[in-house]
């Protein structure tokens, strides 16, 4: 009868292990639409980059940004981007990463950077 108890506290340990374990997935679930093949060569601003920073940094960089940064319109992500301060804030390039000490996946920062090296289209 306890070892039964056991191997069904086990399993269920095992259970909750697993499911835990797919946590971060659901992001991708919740918001589908972003580029989830990791195909960052063909990123464009309202497909890629202004989801990402809808869903990674709008929360503290809207109209009053944190740091001075507003990330709120496509002029003003463009203008973070074109001086430099978007990919550097991104990579963590002298100044404190963001999202504040985390990173975005590399294709997430692939299709921003993709963006800016294509001149950062209105696309
Ligand atoms: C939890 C709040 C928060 C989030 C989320 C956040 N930031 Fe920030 N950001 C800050 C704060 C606070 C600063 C001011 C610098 C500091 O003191 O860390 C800042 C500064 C910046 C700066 C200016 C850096 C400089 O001095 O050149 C840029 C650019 C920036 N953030 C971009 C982003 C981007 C892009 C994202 C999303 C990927 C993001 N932030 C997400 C809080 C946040």
């Amino acid at each position: 009868m306890k070892k039964k108890l056991l191997i069904t506290l086990i399993a269920g340990m095992a259970i909750t292990f697993t499911l835990n374990s797919c946590y971060y997935d659901q992001f991708q679930e919740l918001h589908p639409s972003l580029n989830t093949a990791c195909d960052s060569s063909a990123a464009t601003y309202s497909g890629d980059v202004n989801k990402i920073v809808n869903a990674y940094c709008i929360g503290c960089h809207g109209s009053s940004g944190s740091g001075g940064v507003s990330l709120n319109s496509f002029d003003n992500v463009k203008a973070a981007a074109a001086n430099n301060k978007l990919m550097n804030a991104l990579t963590g390039n002298g100044v404190p990463s963001m999202p504040p000490n985390t990173h975005l996946d590399d294709c997430k920062i692939g299709s921003i950077r993709h963006w800016i090296q294509s001149g950062m289209p209105n696309n």
